[in-house]
Order: structure tokens, then sequence, then C-alpha cells
């Protein structure tokens, strides 16, 4: 039984149970309505609403959308709860989400836990509250709140909401005793039936003209999405209309998004990010191995942001450097940036403080004794990575997990520098580590089972999304990146300004260009990597010379104030440079290329399509377990859209005939290798069979 409803002498108790989250499937819809009917029949004197398990009901149930509705419909259950003849009383703990919370909004009143949280994640499906939320929340708060609470997706603390008058009371304790004398209290003050569909709007002051200024920002803060515009109508609407005329909208509007592009996209993508961390084939007996000490190699860019990230997560951090200096400047800088999230009002100075003390510095190699994981993230050097390991070799306990940071080397070269190749493994963040949610997890030929189950499960304790790859040049996500900005590269050289390009890409829906992103991290990385590389390794020389060009004029990006790009030395404000076209003009001449005009479609193809044809590569050699492991390493570490799903997504939705053909056209009309499509994209096509048919035999 997902619904239970039983009496506590004048009171009735509906209790949802339905793992793991609650969901309003149909089942538990039905449920409700039935317990609903009960209840309406009994002599109870009011009614309790709660959940048994982790949560109250985490919203509407996803794995149903897109199927037709059955019967009866949240919209019922809730029409049913708000007209119920006696008081009822939603008791949250948790996390009331979506139609959850909406659910909770059609109750006469509202209870929580202290530690419960609330909120109308919707937009984040590219979706909208289609159960009310958009016509009862500002009812209750105003229109200003309740724009930013549901366009913006984020949850509110049971404290806050109760600030907002979002929740009722909040109620130390265990909730259900508590719960059951709070509705006492009510049935002895006899409160009334407060339903928010009969309240007024409160007056705000909030006119069109603040509705079509608050659209225009949110156009620029969530660039290119379709669902927070249609958030704003319907709050708007609800300004305007009835409490039933609203209603209408707002079902409307949520059947528009329902059937978008972009709900489709980031209902993949929902899914997709929970998927990532299950590890095919692994025995479910195997259990990761505990970790509360942590050890961290160099100080840098990355080793300072990982140790922020373990800190964050409450487990102490030894941060190893080689001398003292190194250190003092590492430290330092965690110090500063610490600072910042504290003065941006996003961290109290206390708990930034207590955050800080979790990270000690050291020289010594002896202090990672105890460490129960251990991650290197010093030069990108096998010699110094082979140093490093062996030193840590001597050093570390035995079980103690040895992993690398590696950007592009040969973990399993790595691994042999060691007595204990089994407990090493790549824990490969992205920059800034503190910030960005990917986690590429690689497994090398001897990695013990465990090993891979600890770095997972850790990756998600630490707020990552973690995804398994293979040891290959690059592993998922930078081999996938080499073949995209090769594209740039040979777009300018073509004719394109570096301006176009990232126009283009950013119009996608791209966090940020191929061309800003590179002066942002350095143009001067990538031609040392290139020094190192033999003439055949680096291939057509066309490709890189323009970077090459810049790096050797002293244009290394942002931090030297010029790079693809000119940067105000004090705003770092972007302007375009025309010394930039001259040098891309020059290069085109000296290696004979002759420039023309090239179409935004092209440019944007191009760029997309390199992406996919190296992703169905990675896919069959199984460097990644799975398409969906593929689009979350691009939504979640390289700025790709969320709301066009990862560029495997995107080229199913595409359809891999089209894509195919369309690669097929650049080989024939490029005459280059690297155009030579993926034989598994070769394979569906000529089988006219579909990704997930793939997938799914292989299972
Ligand atoms: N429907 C179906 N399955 C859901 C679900 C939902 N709403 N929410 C979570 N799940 C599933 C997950 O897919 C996962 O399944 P798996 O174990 O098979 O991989 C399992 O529940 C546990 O989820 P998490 O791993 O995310 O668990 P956490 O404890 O980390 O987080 C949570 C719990 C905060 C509730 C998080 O799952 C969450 O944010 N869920 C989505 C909430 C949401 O978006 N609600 C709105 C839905 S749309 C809606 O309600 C429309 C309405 O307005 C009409
Ligand atoms: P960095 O140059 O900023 O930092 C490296 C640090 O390691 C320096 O502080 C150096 O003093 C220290 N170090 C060098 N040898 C050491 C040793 N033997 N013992 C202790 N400390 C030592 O480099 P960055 O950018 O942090 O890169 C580190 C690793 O992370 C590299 O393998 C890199 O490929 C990888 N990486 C880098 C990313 C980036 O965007 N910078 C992203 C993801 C991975």
């Amino acid at each position: 039984m997902t619904v239970t409803y039983h009496r506590e002498q004048e009171l009735g108790i509906i209790t949802v149970d339905n793992p793991p989250v609650n969901a309003l499937s149909h089942a538990v819809r039905q449920g409700l309505n039935d317990a609903l009917a009960q209840a309406r029949n009994d002599d109870s004197e009011a009614v309790l609403l709660l959940c048994a398990g982790r949560t109250f009901v985490a919203g509407a149930d996803i794995t149903e959308f897109g199927k037709p509705v059955q019967q009866p419909s949240l919209q019922q259950v809730n029409e049913a709860l708000e007209s119920l003849n006696k008081p009822i009383i939603a008791a949250i703990h948790g996390t009331a989400l979506g139609g959850g919370f909406e659910l909770a909004l059609c109750c006469h009143y509202r209870c929580a836990s202290p530690s419960a949280a609330v909120g109308l994640p919707e937009v984040n499906l590219g979706l909208l509250p289609g159960a009310g939320g958009t016509q009862r929340v500002p009812r209750l708060t105003g229109p200003q709140v309740a724009l930013d609470m549901i366009t913006g997706g984020q949850k509110i603390t049971a404290t806050d909401a109760a600030g907002l008058g979002l929740i009722d009371r909040v109620l130390e304790g265990e909730l259900k005793p508590a719960a059951i004398a709070y509705a006492r209290e009510l049935i002895t003050g006899r409160a009334p039936l407060r339903r928010i569909r009969d309240l007024s709007m409160p007056a705000s002051g909030f006119d069109q003209n603040a509705f079509d200024e608050y659209r225009e920002q949110l156009g620029k803060r969530k660039r290119g999405q379709q669902a927070p515009q249609k958030i704003v109508d319907c709050i708007e609407a609800a300004t305007r209309l009835t409490f039933d005329e609203g209603l209408a909208f707002e079902r409307e509007r949520f059947t528009e998004c329902m059937a978008s592009e972009q709900s489709a996209a980031l209902r993949h993508t929902f899914f997709a990010e929970r998927t990532a961390p299950k590890i095919r084939g692994l025995d479910t007996a195997v259990q990761p191995r505990p970790i509360n000490r942590v050890g961290i190699i160099g100080a840098g860019t990355m080793g300072g942001g990982i140790a922020m990230v373990f800190a964050n997560a409450g487990i102490p951090v030894t941060l190893l450097e080689l001398n003292d200096e190194g250190l003092q400047r590492g430290l330092a800088l965690i110090g500063k940036n610490y600072g910042i999230t504290v003065s941006k009002g996003k961290l109290s100075e206390q708990e930034a403080a207590a955050r800080q003390a979790r990270i000690s510095g050291s020289t010594e190699y002896e202090s990672l004794a105890d460490a129960d994981l251990v991650i290197e993230a010093v030069f990108e050097s096998m010699d110094v990575k082979r140093q490093v390991f062996s030193k840590l070799d001597e050093v570390c306990k035995p079980g103690a997990i040895l992993a690398t940071n590696t950007s592009y080397l040969d973990v399993n070269e790595i691994a042999a520098t060691t007595t204990r190749p089994e407990d090493v493994v790549g824990m490969h963040f992205f920059s800034p580590a503190n910030v960005m949610r990917l986690l590429e997890v690689v497994r090398a030929d001897k990695t013990a089972d465990d090993v891979l189950a600890t770095a997972m499960a850790l990756g998600k304790r630490i707020g990552k999304v973690p995804v398994l790859a293979g040891v290959c040049y690059g592993f998922i996500g930078n081999r996938m990146l080499r073949q995209y900005g090769r594209e740039a590269q040979l777009c300018m050289i073509e004719g394109a300004a570096p301006e176009q390009i990232d126009r283009v890409l950013t119009s996608f829906g791209m966090a940020m260009g191929p061309l800003a992103v590179g002066d942002l991290a350095g143009l001067d990385i990538g031609y040392k990597a290139r020094q190192a590389l033999t003439a055949e390794q680096k291939g057509d020389p066309r490709t890189y010379c323009i970077a090459d060009a810049l790096v050797e004029q002293g244009r290394l990006g942002q931090k030297t104030g010029a790079g693809y790009y000119r940067y105000d030395p004090q705003t770092r404000a972007r302007t375009s440079d025309p010394e930039v076209l001259e040098i891309i003009q020059a290069q085109a001449a000296q290696h004979g290329v002759q420039q023309r005009e090239l179409s935004d479609g092209e440019i944007l193809d191009r760029h997309l399509l390199a992406l996919i044809n190296e992703g169905f590569r990675i896919l069959e050699e199984g460097i990644a377990q799975r398409a969906s492991d593929i689009d979350v390493v691009y939504v979640c570490g390289y700025g790709f859209p969320s709301y066009r799903g990862g560029p495997m997504f995107h080229a199913s939705q595409r359809g891999l005939k089209n894509v195919y053909d369309s690669i097929l056209k650049l080989q024939k009309h490029t005459g280059e290798a690297h155009w030579a499509p993926a034989p598994l994209l070769k394979q569906l096509v000529s089988e006219g069979r579909s990704l997930s048919d793939w997938e799914s035999d292989r299972t």
C-alpha cells in the first residue's frame, strides 16, 4: 500500500509510503484520493498528511512524463485536498518539491521539521509548476518572491519558508508527535479551513513594467530557456486573472513545456546524472572503503580547489607541497577564495573558518601515512608523477587509495610505478574544482572494484557527478574537446573571426565560446603540450598555427591582457582586436589557405559534429559506459547547455542518419581523415537502429 489512512483518536492520518522519494505515481494519487474519501466521510476532526521514509513527496513521478496521464490527475487530487470539509495539515520532513510542495500548498496548514526544505524545481526540468504552484505561491508571498523562487528552482529551508508565509509552523523534535500536537491546537482553536485559492493577491505594486523588466533580466540569466519566461507569464496571470482562470492558464503553459524539446533534454539530463555513478557489472556485494582523511599533493590551481571540495564536505585534508613557499602560497589562495565567498554573502565567516581549519599543510610525505585517499595534482609530467607515486607507495598505509588528477597521462603507467596498482585510480576534477560538478573516475587495467566503488560514492558525497572513464589520451571530456578545439582553429584559418565562432556557440547555449575559454585557461598550456609532440603527432600544421603564433607574440590570454581578444587590465572586459585578424590572415597566407566567409550554421555544425563523432568512437571503444555518461561529462564539465541534453542526446534528437550524412559530407568536402564517420555511427545508420537500441542490446 503506497498510501494508508488510519485514525488516532479525533485525527485522521494519511501516510504516503512510496520509496525512494514518495513521488506522486499513479498509485500514490489513487491512494490519496481513496484516503481523502475516507477522511471526508468519517468523524475525524482534522487530518494530517505525512510521509514515511527519508522525505516528504519529492514531486510528480518523472518516469510517468511523456505517457498518457492516468486518472486521478494531480490536479484532481489537489482539488479534493483543498476542498476537504475539515482542516488538513501537511507535516513536512526532508524535501517537499514540485508537485509535492504543491500538494502541501493545497492543505489548509503546513508544518515542518527545522531540517526540511521546500521548493518548486520544475524549471530545472524545463517545466513549470503544473499543479497550482504559480497561482498559490504568489497569493502567499506576493509576485517578487514567487518569481525568484519558481524561476530559480532552488530549495529554501523550512525556517526561511516560514518567514515567507509558505510554512505555518516549524516544529522542533520528532515530527509526527509534534504535528499531532499542532493539529490538536488547530482543532481547539477552531482554526478555519484556510484555502489559498480563496486568498486575494497581496498588494505589491508589481505592475506590467516590473514584469517586463523581470523577463528581460531573466532572458540574460537563463539565456535561451523557455520555461523561465512562461513562469513569469503564469505569475503575471495570477495578478490579473481569477484563481480558476489562472490555473487554466498555468495548465496550458505546463502542457506546452512538457511537449518541448528543452524539457525532454532536461529530463534526460536528470536521469543521466543519476545513472552515471552506477558501474555496470559491478558485484553488488562490493563495498566502498571508508574515507575519513584525505591527502592532496600539489597546492596549485587544482590541488587547492580539490582541498576545498573535501573541506567543504567535512573531510579533513592534508595538503602537501614541494616547499614551504609553495605551500604558503597555496594556503593563502584558499583563504582568499573562502574570503570571496564570505564577501558575497554565500558563507558565514564562522563556517569559512571551520572549513579552512580542516585543511592542514605539510611538506613531508610522512604526514600522509594515515590518509585513506591521496590525490596527486602536481605538474602534468610523467616523470614528476612517477616520483610522487613511488614515494606514496613507500609512505601510505595498506589499503589507501592513490588517485591521480592527470588530464591526459596514462593512468596504467602511473599505477605501474607502485607495488599496488589495484589501489590506483584516476580522479579527474575540473577547474575550478570547487565549482565544477564533473568528476571523471578513470579505471586503469588493474584498478580494484572496491576502489572504483569508493571513488564513485565519494564523488557523490562531495557533491560531484562522477562518471566512469577508461584510459586513453584525454579520457572522455578532453579527448572530445580536442576535436572541438581543432574545429575552432580550422574555422579561424578558413576565415571566421574569433568573435563569430564564440557568438555562434554561445548562442547555441554553450557557457562560453571556445576561444574565450582558451584565453581564460591560458594559451601557453596547449602550446607547451604541443611542444612535446612529434611532427606526426601534431598532425596538420594548419591546425594550431594561429594559437602558436599568438603565444609566440606573448599573447597568452587573459593573464597577459591579450589572446584571441584584448582584455582591460583592471576590469578584464573583453574587446575585439584587429591585430588578431591580421595574425590569422598572415597564417592563412603562409599555409596557403584561401579564406572565405563561413556561415553561422556551418560553424555550429562542424563543432557539434566533431564532438558527436568522437563521442561515438569513445562509446564503441568502451571508454564511456553509456552515451548518457558522455552527455553528463559535457553538461557538467564543459558548459554544454543542459537544455540541449548533451552531444549524444542532441545527435539522437537530430537523427543519426542526418548526423552521419553531414559528417560524410564534411569528409568528402575537406578530404580530412578526422571526418571519417565513427564506425559505430556508420553501423547504426546502416542497420537503422538507435543508440538506445544498441545500448539495451549490450546489457
Ligand atoms: N520522480 C521519479 N523518480 C525520482 C524523482 C521523481 N520526482 N525524484 C527522484 N527520483 C529517483 C531518482 O531517479 C533516483 O532513482 P535511482 O535510485 O533509480 O537512480 C532516486 O529517486 C533517488 O534520487 P536521488 O539520487 O536524486 O536522491 P537524493 O536523496 O540525492 O535527492 C531529491 C532526493 C532531492 C528528492 C532529488 O531526487 C530530486 O531533486 N528529485 C527531483 C525533484 C523534482 O524535480 N520534483 C519536481 C518534479 S516535476 C513536478 O512535480 C511537476 C508538477 O509541478 C506537476
Ligand atoms: P599547477 O602548476 O597550478 O600546480 C601544480 C602544483 O604542484 C605546484 O604548486 C607545484 O609546486 C606542485 N608540485 C609539483 N611537483 C610536486 C611534488 N613533487 N610534490 C609536491 N608538489 C609538487 O598545476 P595545476 O593546473 O593545478 O595541474 C595539476 C594537475 O591537474 C595536472 O596533472 C593537470 O593536468 C591536472 N588538471 C589541471 C586542470 C586545470 O585546468 N588546470 C584541470 C584538470 C586537471
